[in-house]
């Protein structure tokens, strides 16, 4: 057993694998629990149950210092830190679900000598009302800010490492801090309840640019503004920063849509009207059923036409489909009567079932054959590569809608496309019929 400090881990998802794996290659042992039997044994045998980069091979390099378990007494009899990173989905109110957390907790009830380190994003307070529970248990809240797709390099290097612990607790923070100081970054020591609006806010704010930077895109569309133009001129301003400044359809994923929508129920039930998130939310549901108008502007009636997706996860290197546009968007497709065809590189299995009667395509090109328009939903690098004049060759018509400003629309115009991006003009070689 190595001289550093044991690490338990509750839930075996995208951020408690990434931070079993992460601390056992900074040496510790760790243990990790989760109550799916199956994901258990897949981890056992070194399978992964979603796609992160790197994530494998990081696992398979550390097996020897990694426990998988679906027994909490397990983690509890080797670690005292106890990093809880279950799901906190949202409930039909909009407010997190808690239970799998307040299960957790039940699990720890008649123990006193554990630190419970929320990792899971909780509402402000959660912490606090879980102390109260269990006045024994040292709480620390220790937000984690790592993104699908680069988990493990966000893990490793992070920009900040937010420990929230009060004053009774503060020995509890220290042992925490001690386990990140390896890893560098900012450390932001405060309380409980502050650590806790941190990541609430921050994942706020980021959803806020996006919301914004499309907004704005809408309104370049009817002035003959090009967005991209806009946001490099915007964010060379320090005050305002390039990141997050990208036009697109719309954000998704298991944090952002839930998190602003907590927080924005979070602040309602204390009697506050968060009035912003409001707009956040609408615009960034408005902007995933733009596209259908664009359609509708080139093609008019979608009845009995070929819509191809490129993409489906709700962004590139991750297989993660949840609120990805895609949803959204062949919703209101197959709604206008289209009959929708789509490929995505690593996300297709996890989306059978959840995209109603959609073809899956085995290749980009495949779904492109004899397509009326594509819809880069999804910027995987791969589509850039796509061979465009083959791919217009094979289509009945050569029209894209290209949902991320990703591809060139040059490239595109000369491969015979006519393109069309969010917040920039039409560019067009030849009228579609
Ligand atoms: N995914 C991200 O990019 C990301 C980034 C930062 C923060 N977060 C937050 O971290 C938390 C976890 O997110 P995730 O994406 O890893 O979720 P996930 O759904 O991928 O994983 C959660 C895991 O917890 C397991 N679980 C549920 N109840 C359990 C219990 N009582 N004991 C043990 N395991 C249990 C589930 O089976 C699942 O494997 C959420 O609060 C999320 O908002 C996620």
């Amino acid at each position: 057993m190595s001289d550093l400090q044991p690490v338990g881990v509750v839930g075996a998802g995208w951020v408690g694998l990434v931070t079993a794996a992460c601390f056992a290659e900074l040496g510790h042992t760790v243990v990790a629990r989760d109550i799916v039997q199956e994901k258990v044994d897949a981890l056992d045998r070194g399978e992964l149950t979603f796609h992160e980069p790197g994530l494998a091979d990081l696992l398979s390099q550390n097996r020897e210092r990694l426990t998988f378990t679906t027994d909490i007494a397990d983690v509890l009899e080797t670690a005292k830190l106890l990093f809880v990173c279950v799901d906190t989905p949202p409930t039909y109110s909009g407010d997190a679900d808690l239970s799998r957390v307040r299960s957790v907790v039940d699990d720890l009830r008649s123990d006193g000598d554990h630190v419970l380190v929320m990792k899971s994003t909780v509402p402000a307070g959660t912490g606090e009302t879980i102390r109260r529970d269990l006045p024994g248990l040292a709480y620390v809240s220790c937000p984690e800010f790592l993104k699908e797709g680069t988990a493990i390099k966000d893990f490793m290097n992070p920009e900040r490492v937010v420990v929230g612990a009060d004053a009774e607790h503060g020995e509890a923070g220290d042992l925490v801090e001690e386990l990140y100081r390896p890893l560098g970054g900012e450390m932001v020591r405060t309380d409980v309840a502050s650590a806790e609006m941190i990541k609430l806010a921050s994942n706020a704010f980021l959803a806020t640019k996006i919301s914004f930077i499309n907004e704005i895109a809408n309104v370049c569309e009817e002035v003959g503004a090009d967005v991209g133009e806009v946001a490099l001129g915007m964010g060379l301003d320090s005050r305002i920063g390039p990141a997050f400044l990208k036009a697109g359809i719309g954000f998704g994923g298991s944090c952002f849509p839930k998190d602003v929508n907590a927080l924005k129920m979070l602040a309602g039930n204390t009697g506050y009207h968060f009035q912003l998130l409001n707009a956040v939310i609408e615009v960034n549901e408005l902007q995933k059923r733009r596209v259908v108008g664009k359609l509708q502007k080139h093609l008019g009636s979608l009845v009995g036409k070929r819509i191809a997706l490129l993409g489906l996860a709700f962004k590139p290197d991750t297989d993660d489909m949840r609120e990805a546009s895609s949803l959204v968007l062949s919703a209101r497709l197959q709604g206008e009567g289209a009959e929708v065809v789509a490929f995505d590189p690593v996300a297709a299995k996890g989306a059978e079932g959840l995209l109603g009667s959609v073809t899956m395509a085995d290749s980009a090109l495949g779904a492109l054959d004899g397509a009326d328009a594509v819809v880069l939903v999804t910027e995987w690098a791969e589509f850039s590569d796509l061979d465009w004049t083959e791919a217009a060759s094979q289509m009945a018509r050569p029209l894209l809608i290209d949902g991320r400003n990703f591809l060139d629309p040059e490239t595109l115009h000369a491969a015979g496309f006519t393109y069309e991006g969010i917040g920039k003009s039409v560019s067009s070689s030849a009228p579609v019929a």
